[in-house]
């Protein structure tokens, strides 16, 4: 049987739509559109697309975009006075540095600098501490876009087995956490992992997040499994591809997203959530 596919494109939309009724409705009450500062440092290809896509999400839905472009070598220190500046700036609700940053600077250093109210992307030890103690503010937006993906889909995660197959800070340690919170069983399985087959072969849920293209592969897939890929990697013929064999996945899942328009839009639809909470935030303290 084929697997049916989780349009992510189609649920991100209808959320996207959500939040721009909201901010009409904030603008109506005689408040600010929510502002989301982007700052983008170096030259990365995926990056620039990304963050394009960020801009282009806030303008649809009515919020105010601020963007910073940085060059390749700009130093640590400036790029800390540049989020200071923001962290101050009234009129600023969110502040999101676009990953991975140049190597002289340390990605954790910067990440901690954003105040925990304006960090929308959920990356400050500050929200994933709230997180993993059930008390979630700023959530990471890939994983609770997945389980907003999963809720929309009606797919029950209490006491199922869910496998997160990589531990990254983005993806896999927040999922996990996000999982255990819908209170699923959950095994984090990483490049140490054994019997990796065995790990995956034993989920009713498999979220996949190590962005290495095709690495899950269909064959270990238990019938009827959930199978959620967070991948998005380019192949040197230019197509994308996830981190889980796509074609031999869908024959045994009983669901599965697609990719491109799976994951990914749904990681922008929840950046804008956390901007709107954000902005709500931050009125509610002033
Ligand atoms: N790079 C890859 N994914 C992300 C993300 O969700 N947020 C940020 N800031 N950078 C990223």
């Amino acid at each position: 049987m084929t697997a049916q596919l989780i349009n992510g494109k189609e649920i991100s939309q209808q959320r996207l739509q959500l939040v721009a009724q909201q901010v009409a409705e904030r603008q109506a009450a005689g408040k600010r559109a929510p502002c989301l500062a982007v700052i983008l440092v170096g030259n990365d290809p995926a990056s620039a697309v990304y963050v394009r896509n960020k801009k282009l999400a806030c303008e649809k839905v009515g919020f105010k975009s601020l963007s910073y472009e940085l060059s390749e070598d700009t130093a640590q220190d400036k790029l800390l006075s540049l989020i200071d500046e923001l962290n101050t700036n009234a009129d600023v609700d969110g502040i999101l540095v676009q990953l991975p940053l140049p190597k002289q600077i340390d990605s954790q250093t910067v990440l901690e600098r954003i105040v925990p109210d304006k960090d929308v992307d959920g990356f400050h030890p500050y929200n994933v501490g709230r997180l993993a103690v059930k008390m979630p503010l700023m959530r990471p937006c890939t994983p609770k876009g997945v389980m907003t993906l999963l809720e929309s889909y009606g797919i029950d995660v209490v006491g199922k087995k869910a496998v997160v197959v990589g531990a990254s800070n983005i993806v896999g340690r927040p999922q996990t956490l996000e999982l255990l919170l819908a209170r699923a069983t959950v095994t984090v399985c990483h490049s140490k992992t054994q019997n990796l087959a065995e790990e995956v072969g034993s989920a009713d849920i498999v979220v996949v997040g190590v962005g290495i293209p095709n690495f899950v592969k269909g064959a270990w897939i238990k019938p009827g499994a959930v199978v959620i890929d967070v991948g998005i990697n380019r192949l040197e013929d230019g197509r994308l591809c996830g981190d889980v064999e796509f074609d031999a996945a869908k024959e045994r899942a009983a669901m599965i997203t697609p990719v491109p328009g799976g994951v990914g839009p749904m990681t922008i639809a929840t950046l804008l959530e956390n901007t709107l909470q954000a902005a709500e935030l931050h009125d509610s303290k002033n």
